[in-house]
């Protein structure tokens, strides 16, 4: 093996290792911290490296960037101008994590970080974080039942702003048995923000005494909401409604969890093609966004992607 081709293989290996995905929560309104840490090396010399902080897929946007003696505030996208910061101080110790600030569900998108050695545009690394965004729903509300008539009786249930889309269960709380999701009508609205709010209909056939909870049920948060209702036959014989709301249980994913995508043989050729067309490649000067090796039509088309949000 040469010298050259175990430097190679270095190479590839830090590929790999910048191949890992950080799924992260954030709240709806609220700040995150997307990290990028230097998997290797802990010292850099912030005149000899730019960093790019964009989204990994169509359209290519600019979140925030670093280049030395570069303004780079004008090539932020307009979506994430003053809501990103970049800390220079630990940066030099290679921590490239990104501020976000005042979260909205738009900003559920993949987001990479590319960290770029300046004088010869080799990426040192690159990570990337699916950032899952949610909002809380209100505890929900179940109205009185209404016995329609000797035969059926209908329970609504409702919640408010909440994201992402909820799922809504009725649970028979005789048995804790779920009900047929035939017998409920789900009725969702979205604000001007994005937010969700559902109406749900149960009907059900009208037995004298009817235990049922409504489940809301927030994936993002790993939350469900639920509220109990009760029709019961009281012994004068009169019937009598009872709610109960439970507090809800808590149990926000730990901010953070790592998984690990390795690159499939497929991947890793890929790799290697795309690196011998750069090692041809000169060097190219004052880029705004990094080319993710697409070559100069890439580096075209990011910078009409620039002009373009420049003109909104
Ligand atoms: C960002 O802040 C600057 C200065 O406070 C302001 O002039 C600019 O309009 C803001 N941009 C956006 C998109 O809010
Ligand atoms: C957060 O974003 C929303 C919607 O874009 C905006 O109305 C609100 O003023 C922002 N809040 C802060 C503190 O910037
Ligand atoms: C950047 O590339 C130059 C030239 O290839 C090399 O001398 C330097 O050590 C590299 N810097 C880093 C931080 O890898
Ligand atoms: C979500 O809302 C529930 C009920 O309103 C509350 O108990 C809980 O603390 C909230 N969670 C967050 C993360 O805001
Ligand atoms: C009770 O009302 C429902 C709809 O309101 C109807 O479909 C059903 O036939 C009624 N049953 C009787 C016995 O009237
Ligand atoms: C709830 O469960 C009890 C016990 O299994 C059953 O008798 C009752 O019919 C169920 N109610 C509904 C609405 O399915
Ligand atoms: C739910 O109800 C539908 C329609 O009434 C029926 O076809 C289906 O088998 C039911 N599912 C279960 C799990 O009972
Ligand atoms: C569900 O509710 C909506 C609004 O209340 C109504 O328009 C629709 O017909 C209902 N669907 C069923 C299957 O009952
Ligand atoms: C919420 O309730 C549904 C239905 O009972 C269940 O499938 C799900 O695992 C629950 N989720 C949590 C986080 O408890
Ligand atoms: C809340 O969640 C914890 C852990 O998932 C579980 O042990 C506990 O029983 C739950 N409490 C309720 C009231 O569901």
């Amino acid at each position: 093996m040469t010298l050259k081709s175990i430097g190679f293989f270095l190479f590839l290996l830090g590929c790999l290792r910048a191949a890992v995905m950080e799924e992260i929560y954030g709240m709806v309104g609220g700040d995150v911290d997307l990290s990028c840490i230097s998997p290797g090396k802990k010292h850099f010399d912030l005149n000899k490296i730019s960093v790019y902080w964009q989204t990994k897929n169509e359209p290519l946007k600019t979140i925030n960037a670093y280049i030395p003696g570069d303004d780079t505030s004008q090539y932020i996208d307009s979506k994430y101008q003053n809501r990103t910061s970049l800390k220079l101080e630990k940066m030099e110790r290679g921590d490239f994590s990104l501020h976000l600030s005042n979260i909205t569900i738009k900003d559920e998108l993949e987001l990479e970080c590319i960290v770029v050695n300046k004088s010869s545009t080799d990426p040192l690394f690159r990570s990337t974080v699916n950032l899952h965004v949610a909002a809380n729903y209100s505890i929900p509300v179940v109205e009185a039942p209404k016995k329609t008539n000797d035969t059926e009786v209908t329970f609504t249930c409702t919640s408010h702003n909440g994201f992402p889309k909820p799922k809504i269960y009725w649970v028979n709380k005789t048995d804790n048995s779920l009900l047929n999701q035939s017998l409920q009508n789900d009725t969702f609205t979205i604000n001007e923000k994005g937010l969700y709010s559902v109406s749900s209909v149960l009907k059900i056939a009208w037995t004298p005494n009817i235990r049922v909870e409504c489940c809301i049920e927030n994936v993002n948060l790993q939350q469900n909401l639920t509220v109990q209702s009760s029709f019961l036959l009281s012994p004068d014989g009169s019937t009598d409604h009872r709610i109960i709301t439970t507090t809800p249980n808590q149990s926000i994913p730990s901010g953070k969890t790592s998984i690990i995508t390795f690159f499939i043989i497929f991947g890793i050729v890929l790799v290697i093609l795309l690196m011998a067309v750069i090692s041809f490649r000169k060097l190219r000067k004052n880029k705004h966004h990094y080319g993710d090796y697409r070559g100069p039509q890439g580096n075209r088309q990011m910078a009409e992607t620039t002009g373009k949000e420049k003109r909104n």
